[in-house]
C-alpha cells in the first residue's frame, strides 16, 4: 500500500494494522516529516525482491553476478557516512547524571527543541517506510516491539534480515500492545523534480534516545547502528535502562554453544568491542586436534540475559541477522561465515570485480599464491589495482564495510538461536584489542573481580565508529558506545545481580578476559586466534568442569600455565606463550593509573567494591 499523505486527513493503515497509538503515531509523525507517500511494510520476500530492485534502479544498489553470488547486492554508501557517529549520539535522560559522564546529554526538551526544525518536512518527496519488527522471537516473554519510520528503502530492507520484521508483529502487537517508536531520517528532503543521490545523507547528524519515554530518534545517517534503529539504539541504549528498571541485562555480546566430545554442551557469552571478534568468535571452527568439539550459533552481537527463579541466566539473541565487518573474513579464519555469505547478502562498502562479484582486504588468502585481483571498482567507486594499492596505500573495501545476512545462512546456526526461553549462560568472556599488558585468558576469582576487569576493560579503536583508529581507551563491558545510563548505577546493577544469583544458590557464571591482540616486536600479532581460540576455550570449559591444571594465580585472576591447554596440531612455543600471557609489573602499574582515571570520571555512585579490588590488585602488584 503506497498512501499518499493528505493534510490533516486521518491516515489509512492495512487492515492488519489495529493499534490505535501506533496509528496515530504515524500520523503524527506523517505531518512533521511530510513524506510524499507511506508505505506499511509486511516483511515478504515479495516485498522484499521489490524494494531491492527499487534500490538497483535508484542506483543504490548494485546487482551482483548471480552465477558468483545470488541475489546478493552492494551498496557504496557517502564517504562521509560509513560508520557509528559517537559524538552524534546523545543520551536524552532528565538529569545528565542519569545519562552519566560517558554519554553526551542535552535536556529532553531541549533536544525536542533542535530536532523540531530538522524533522520538519524532512521525507519530502520521500516515501515513509512503517517498518514493524521484533527483537527477539515473536511473542517470545523475552522479546519486545519496535516501529521504525524511516525514508530509507536501504534501512527497510536491511531490517527485513536483521530483525524478526512484517506483518506478524502486527498480531503480537495487537490493539493495545506496547512499541518502542523509533524514527529515522536521511535528512535529505527532495524539492520537486529534484534528482535522488544514491546515497542520501546529511553531514549533520543526531542519534538521539529519549529513556524515559522510550524513543529514538535518528536524523542525518543512512549507516548500520546509526539507522537501523532496532540494533544498538533500542536492543542495547534503550533496553539497557529497561533492563536497569526490570532487572535484566541487555549486552554487546555474542552468544555461542560449546559441544565437548562427551556430548556436553555449555553456552558462553562474550563481549568485545567493536570490530575486536565477536562474529568471528561466535562461529569459531575448532582446529584439528579438536575432533568432537562443536561450535554453534545463538547470537554475534547482542544478547538480552533475564535472571531466572531458579539463579540461571537464560540469554537471547534479540536479532535475526549479521550485520558484520567484511575486512579479514576469508575461508582461512571464518569458513561458516563465508558460506553464510553464498548468497543472499547485502553488502556495503565492499569492492566490486571485474566479473561482478565482491572483494575486501584479507580475502586474498583464499586464493592460490594469495595473489590480490589485478583489478577492482573499490567501495568509493574508483579504480583499484595492487599497483594503486601500492603507492597510494588506497584500500579497495572501507575497513568498516559490512555484509547483512540472515542467521539461516550460518552453517554453524545453533538449534536453539531462536528459542523463546533462550539458553542457560555457564560464563562470561570480555575481550579487549590490546598489543600489550592484558594476557591472553584470564579467569576471575570471583563475580567482584570479574565485574571488575569488564568495567576496566581497555581496547584499541576500531573503524567501526568515526574517529581515530589504534587509540587505546576504557570500554566497560566493550558496552561504552551503548550505555543507556549512568555506567556507574551499571556496574552496580552487575554486582547486585551477582549477589541475586549466590543468593538463590545457585552457580554464578564463570567471568573470563581474553586478549587475542597481544603484538611481538615485529609489530605483529603473535597469537594465531580465530579458530585456535578454541584452545582457550576448551581450557575455560574444563575450569568449569574442574578439570583444568590448576594454573597460575596473578595480580588479576588466573591464567593457564602453557601444559594447561592442549596443544595438538599447533605449533606454539612455551616462548610464544610466554610472550601473550607474561604479566609486565610497570606496564600494570601504568595500567592501573587508568583505572584510577576511569574510576575518578565515574565516581558519582561508583561501587566501593571496584576501588577495594583495585587497592587488593595494587597490594599483590607491590608484593
Ligand atoms: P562488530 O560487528 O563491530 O561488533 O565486530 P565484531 O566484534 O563482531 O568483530 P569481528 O568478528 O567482525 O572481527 C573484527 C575484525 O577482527 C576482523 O577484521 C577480524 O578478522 C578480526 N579478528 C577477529 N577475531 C580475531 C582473532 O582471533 N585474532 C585476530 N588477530 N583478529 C581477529
Ligand atoms: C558495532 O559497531 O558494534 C556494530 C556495527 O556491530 S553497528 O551496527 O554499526 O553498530
Ligand atoms: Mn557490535
Amino acid at each position: 500500500m503506497n498512501a499518499p499523505v493528505m493534510n490533516g486527513l486521518p491516515i489509512q493503515a492495512p487492515p492488519h494494522v489495529k493499534n490505535a497509538k501506533l496509528i496515530a503515531w504515524v500520523a503524527e509523525m506523517a505531518a512533521l516529516c511530510k513524506p510524499e507517500h507511506i508505505y506499511w511494510c509486511d516483511g515478504s520476500d515479495e516485498e522484499y525482491d521489490r524494494l531491492c530492485q527499487q534500490l538497483v534502479d535508484a542506483g543504490t544498489f548494485k546487482k551482483l553476478n548471480p552465477a558468483k553470488r545470488p541475489d546478493s547486492f552492494l551498496a557504496n554508501s557517502d564517504p562521509v557516512d560509513v560508520a557509528r557517529v559517537e559524538d552524534r549520539t546523545y543520551i536524552c535522560s532528565a538529569t545528565k547524571e542519569e545519562a552519566g559522564p560517558t554519554n553526551n546529554w542535552m535536556p529532553p526538551a531541549e533536544m525536542r527543541a533542535t530536532l523540531q526544525p530538522l524533522f520538519d518536512g524532512c521525507m519530502k518527496g520521500r516515501t515513509m517506510y512503517v517498518v514493524p519488527f521484533s527483537m527477539g522471537p515473536l511473542g517470545s516473554p523475552i522479546a519486545h516491539i519496535g516501529i521504525e519510520l524511516s525514508d530509507s528503502p536501504y534501512v527497510a530492507v536491511n531490517m527485513k534480515i536483521m530483525t524478526r520484521m512484517g506483518k506478524a508483529v502486527h498480531d503480537v502487537l495487537g490493539a493495545d500492545g506496547e512499541f518502542v517508536p523509533c524514527v529515522h531520517t536521511v535528512g535529505a528532503p527532495l524539492e520537486a523534480g529534484q534528482k535522488d543521490v544514491a546515497w542520501p545523507c546529511n553531514t549533520t547528524k543526531y542519534i538521539v534516545h529519549y529513556p524515559e519515554t522510550r524513543e529514538i530518534w535518528s536524523y542525518g545517517s543512512g549507516y548500520g547502528g546509526n539507522a537501523l534503529l532496532g540494533k544498538k539504539c533500542f536492543a542495547l541504549r534503550i533496553a539497557s535502562t529497561m533492563g536497569r528498571d526490570e532487572g535484566w541485562l541487555a549486552e554487546h555480546m555474542l552468544i555461542l554453544g560449546v559441544t565437548n566430545p562427551e556430548g556436553k554442551k555449555y553456552h558462553v557469552a562474550a563481549a568485545f568491542p567493536s570490530a575486536c571478534g565477536k562474529t568471528n568468535f561466535s562461529m569459531l571452527v575448532p582446529p584439528a586436534g579438536f575432533e568432537g568439539w562443536k561450535v554453534t550459533t545463538i547470537g554475534d552481537d547482542i544478547a538480552w540475559i533475564k535472571p531466572q527463579a531458579d539463579g540461571s541466566l537464560r540469554a537471547i539473541n534479540p536479532e535475526a541477522g549479521y550485520f558484520g565487518v567484511a575486512p579479514g573474513t576469508n575461508y582461512t579464519t571464518n569458513p561458516n561465515c563465508m558460506r553464510s555469505l553464498d548468497k543472499n547478502v547485502i553488502f556495503t562498502n565492499v569492492a566490486l570485480t571485474d566479473d561482478g562479484d565482491v572483494w575486501w582486504e584479507g580475502m586474498e588468502q583464499d586464493a592460490p599464491g594469495k595473489a590480490l585481483p589485478a583489478h577492482l571498482i573499490d567501495w568509493q567507486g574508483k579504480d583499484w589495482t595492487p599497483a594503486i594499492a601500492k603507492e597510494t596505500g588506497a584500500k579497495a573495501a572501507h575497513p568498516n564495510a559490512r555484509f547483512t545476512v540472515a542467521a539461516t545462512n550460518n552453517p554453524a546456526l545453533d538449534e536453539a538461536w531462536d528459542d523463546p526461553k533462550g539458553v542457560k549462560i555457564d560464563a562470561f568472556i570480555f575481550g579487549g584489542r590490546r598489543s600489550t599488558t592484558v594476557p591472553l585468558v584470564t579467569e576471575a576469582r570471583n563475580w567482584t573481580e570479574g565485574v571488575y576487569m569488564a568495567a576496566t576493560m581497555g581496547s584499541e579503536t576500531t573503524a567501526a565508529a568515526t574517529g581515530q583508529a589504534g587509540v587505546v581507551r576504557r570500554d566497560p563491558f566493550a558496552m561504552l558506545p551503548f550505555m543507556g545510563y549512568n555506567m556507574s548505577d551499571y556496574f552496580q546493577h552487575w554486582l547486585d545481580l551477582g549477589k541475586k544469583l549466590e543468593g538463590s544458590g545457585a552457580t554464578l557464571p564463570k567471568i573470563y578476559t581474553t586478549n587475542w591482540f597481544r603484538k611481538g616486536a615485529d609489530g605483529k600479532f603473535v597469537w594465531p586466534g580465530y579458530g585456535e581460540n578454541m584452545r582457550v576455550l576448551k581450557w575455560m570449559i574444563d575450569r568449569i568442569e574442574g578439570k583444568a591444571g590448576e594454573g597460575v594465580a596473578h595480580v588479576t585472576g588466573v591464567s593457564p600455565r602453557y601444559e594447561d591447554l592442549t596443544w595438538t596440531g599447533l605449533d606454539f612455543s612455551a616462548a610464544q606463550f610466554d610472550t601473550v600471557t607474561s604479566i609486565d609489573k610497570a606496564a600494570w602499574q601504568a595500567e592501573l593509573k587508568l583505572h584510577t582515571e576511569l574510576f575518578e570520571q565515574l565516581a558519582h555512585h561508583l561501587p566501593k567494591e571496584l576501588p577495594e579490588t583495585k587497592a587488593a590488585i595494587e597490594q599483590r602488584l607491590a608484593a
